[in-house]
């Protein structure tokens, strides 16, 4: 069963700011898109990269490396040089708090 944690509260989290958080295996890119809060790992599947500074376009995360992109709903590809989705995580708001599921250990 998934464990969701608290990782801010809903002012600290505005449209169009993302924050990362450190899970003990992986970290979790947290962002606030127009309203809508999604969870990612901050972990590109062409080579490893970093996606945290990466652009976002629409529902779209471009990786800052080579430029792959991921659909920041579902983790699929949209762009290549990837071809693997990445993880995603739901995040839930709830009186005033952000809370993320943690990851599964891979
Ligand atoms: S590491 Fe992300 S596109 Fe290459």
């Amino acid at each position: 069963m998934s464990r969701f944690v608290a990782v801010a509260r809903v002012e600290e989290l505005p449209p169009g700011t993302r924050l990362h958080y450190e899970f003990e295996e992986e970290t979790v890119i947290v962002l606030n898109v127009g309203g809508e809060f999604f969870g990612i790992a901050d972990l590109c599947t062409h080579d490893g990269g970093p996606l945290g500074d990466g652009d976002v376009w629409g529902c779209e995360i471009e990786c800052p490396r080579h430029g792959a992109r991921f659909d920041l709903r579902s983790g699929r590809v949209t762009r290549l040089p990837a071809t693997d989705p990445i993880p995603t995580y739901r995040v839930e708001v709830r009186d005033g708090i952000v809370y993320v599921e943690e990851p599964e250990p891979w």
